[in-house]
C-alpha cells in the first residue's frame, strides 16, 4: 500500500522524548505532524486544525488520552485515534479500543509497527470516507431513479450506481447517448430516465425498434413521406424524427439498422434537418438522440456492417448495462420489487421470498436478465400456494445438487428430459419476449411444434 504522506498526525504526549523521537520519525517519513505536550493542548490544536489521525498517550496530567478519545468522539466522526499506554497497562489499552480506539501501542513504541499501523489506519478511514461519499450520493439519486409514478429503475450496487450517475450526469445535455447491454437489461428503461429527468421531460418520447422496421419502409418510418412518393403513399406522413420533434428519439436495436439508412441518419443527425421520402424540402427537426444496441457496435464497424462516421457521431456518451448476473444483491432487490408490484396487480397475498428461494435466484445466471427474473417472479406468483415464494414456485431453477438436470433413479443420475425441454422452451420464449416465431427460431424447431410444446407444459406465454 503507498502512504499519503501528506496526512496530518497530532502526537499528544507530556514526555518531550516522545516527541524527539517518535514525532522526528514521522516527519523524517514525510508525514506533517504537529506536537502537544497536554490533552488540553491537544484538543486546542483540534479546533483549529484539520488532523487525520491522533496519536495520544493515556497516562497525561490533566486530562488523560481516554478524554481526549472521548471529546474527539464527540465533536468529529472523521478523526482517528491510536493509543500509546505504558508497558502492562493492558486494561486502559481494552478500554481505550472499546471506546473506540483505533489501535494501541505499549512503550516503547517499535517504529516499524507504528508505521504499519498508520498505513492501516489510513485505509480504514479512506474506505469510510468513500462508504460516506457513496451513500450520501446515493440518497441524493434516490429521489432521482423514479421513471414515473409506477416504474422504478431499482439497483444499489456499485455498477448500477456508476450506471445512474452518468444518467444524472447526461440527462440535463442533449449529448447523444449509446446504451449497450444484453437483452432484458434495462435499456429501453434507461432510455426513459435519460428523458424524464431532461428539460424535454414535458416533450414526447418516442421509441423505434430499427431491427423490427421492413428494410423498404425504414427512410419513410423514420423521415416521413409525401403524398405520392410511392405507390401506397395516398397521403403525406411523418416519420419519427418529425414526430419527436423537440423530444427524444429512443433508436433502440440501433445495430440492426442497414446501411442505407445509416446514411441518411447521419446526414440527419449532423445538419439537424430531414427531408421527407419523395419531398424537395429541408425540415429542421430538434430531437435528442439516445440508441442502444446489445450488439458490439465496434465489431459492426470493423466487419462493414456499421458505418465508421456513423459510429462516432453516436458514441459520445456511452453507457454500459451491466448483466443481472453481475450487480450482485441487486437480484434480490428487484425480485422483491417484482413481487409486490405484481402480486398487487394479481391481488395475490403472497407477501415474501423464502430464503432457500433467494439462494435459489442469487446463483442463477440470468441470460435473460431482468425480464427473465420479472417473468420467474410473474410465473412463481401464480404457482404459489401459501404467502412465500419457494423453490417449488421456481421450477425451472429446480436445485438438485450437480445439476438440476438430474433425476436420481434408483441411485443412479439420469438426464430429466421433460424437464431439459421445458426449460429450454421458457428460455427461448423470455429471451423472444414472448414472440413464438422467434423462440421457435431459438431452439431450431418449427412454430407446430412450439406451440405443441407450450400446450404440453402448460406453459404461459405473454
Ligand atoms: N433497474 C431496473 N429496475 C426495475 N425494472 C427494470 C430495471 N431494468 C429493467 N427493468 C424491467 O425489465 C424489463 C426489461 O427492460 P427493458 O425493456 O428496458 O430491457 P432492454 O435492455 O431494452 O431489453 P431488450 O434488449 O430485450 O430490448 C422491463 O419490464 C423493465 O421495466
Ligand atoms: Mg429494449
Amino acid at each position: 500500500m503507498t502512504l499519503e504522506k501528506n496526512l496530518s498526525l497530532l502526537l499528544i504526549d507530556d514526555e518531550e522524548v516522545i516527541h524527539d523521537s517518535i514525532g522526528d520519525f514521522l516527519r523524517e517519513q514525510g508525514y506533517q505532524v504537529t506536537s502537544a505536550y497536554s490533552g488540553e493542548e491537544g484538543l486546542e490544536i483540534l479546533k483549529e486544525q484539520s488532523v487525520d489521525i491522533v496519536i495520544t498517550d493515556i497516562r497525561m496530567p490533566g486530562i488523560d488520552g481516554l478524554d481526549v478519545l472521548k471529546e474527539i468522539h464527540r465533536t468529529s466522526q472523521d478523526v482517528e485515534v491510536i493509543i500509546m499506554t505504558g508497558h502492562g497497562d493492558l486494561s486502559s489499552a481494552i478500554t481505550a479500543i472499546r471506546n473506540g480506539a483505533f489501535d494501541f501501542f505499549t512503550k516503547p513504541v517499535k517504529l516499524d509497527e507504528l508505521l504499519i499501523a498508520l498505513q492501516r489506519t489510513q485505509k480504514y478511514q479512506r474506505l469510510k470516507r468513500e462508504n460516506e461519499f457513496f451513500k450520501q450520493k446515493l440518497s441524493q439519486l434516490d429521489s432521482f431513479i423514479k421513471v414515473d409514478s409506477q416504474t422504478k429503475f431499482i439497483g444499489k450496487s456499485k455498477e448500477i450506481y456508476q450506471v445512474l450517475d452518468i444518467i444524472k450526469r447526461v440527462s440535463p445535455t442533449k449529448s447523444t447517448v449509446v446504451i449497450y447491454g444484453e437483452t432484458g437489461t434495462g435499456k429501453e428503461l434507461a432510455a426513459q430516465l435519460i428523458h424524464q429527468n431532461s428539460p424535454r421531460a414535458d416533450q414526447v418520447f418516442l421509441a423505434v425498434n430499427c431491427s423490427s422496421m421492413p428494410e423498404n419502409l425504414i427512410e419513410s418510418e423514420l423521415f416521413g413521406h409525401e403524398r405520392g412518393a410511392f405507390t401506397d403513399a395516398k397521403r403525406t406522413r411523418l416519420g419519427y424524427f418529425e414526430l419527436a420533434h423537440k423530444g427524444t428519439l429512443f433508436l433502440d436495436e440501433i445495430g440492426d439498422l442497414p446501411l442505407s439508412a445509416q446514411a441518411k441518419l447521419l446526414r440527419t443527425l449532423e445538419k439537424k434537418v430531414i427531408r421527407r421520402v419523395g419531398g424537395e424540402r429541408e425540415i429542421p427537426v430538434d430531437v435528442r438522440i439516445v440508441a442502444a444496441t446489445n450488439k458490439d457496435l465496434e465489431v459492426e464497424v470493423a466487419e462493414g456492417r456499421f458505418r465508421q462516421d456513423l459510429f462516432f457521431r453516436l458514441n459520445i456518451i456511452t453507457i454500459h448495462l451491466p448483466p443481472l448476473r453481475k450487480r450482485g444483491d441487486d437480484i434480490l432487490l428487484l425480485a422483491d420489487y417484482f413481487l409486490h408490484k405484481l402480486a398487487k396487480d394479481t391481488q395475490r397475498k403472497v407477501t415474501g421470498i423464502s430464503p432457500e428461494a433467494k439462494k435459489l435466484l442469487r446463483k442463477y445466471s440470468f441470460p435473460g436478465n431482468i425480464r427473465e427474473l420479472r417473468n420467474l417472479i410473474e410465473r412463481a406468483i401464480l404457482l404459489c400456494q401459501g404467502d412465500e415464494l419457494t423453490p417449488e414456485d421456481f421450477p425451472s431453477l429446480a436445485d438438485s445438487g450437480a445439476s438440476p438436470l438430474m433425476a436420481s433413479k434408483g441411485g443412479l443420475p439420469s438426464l430429466d428430459l421433460n424437464l431439459l425441454e421445458k426449460m429450454a422452451l421458457e428460455e427461448a420464449l423470455s429471451i423472444a419476449k414472448g414472440n413464438q416465431s422467434k423462440a421457435a427460431e431459438l431452439l431450431g424447431i418449427g412454430r407446430d411444434a412450439l406451440r405443441y410444446r407450450i400446450k404440453k407444459h402448460s406453459l404461459i406465454v405473454q
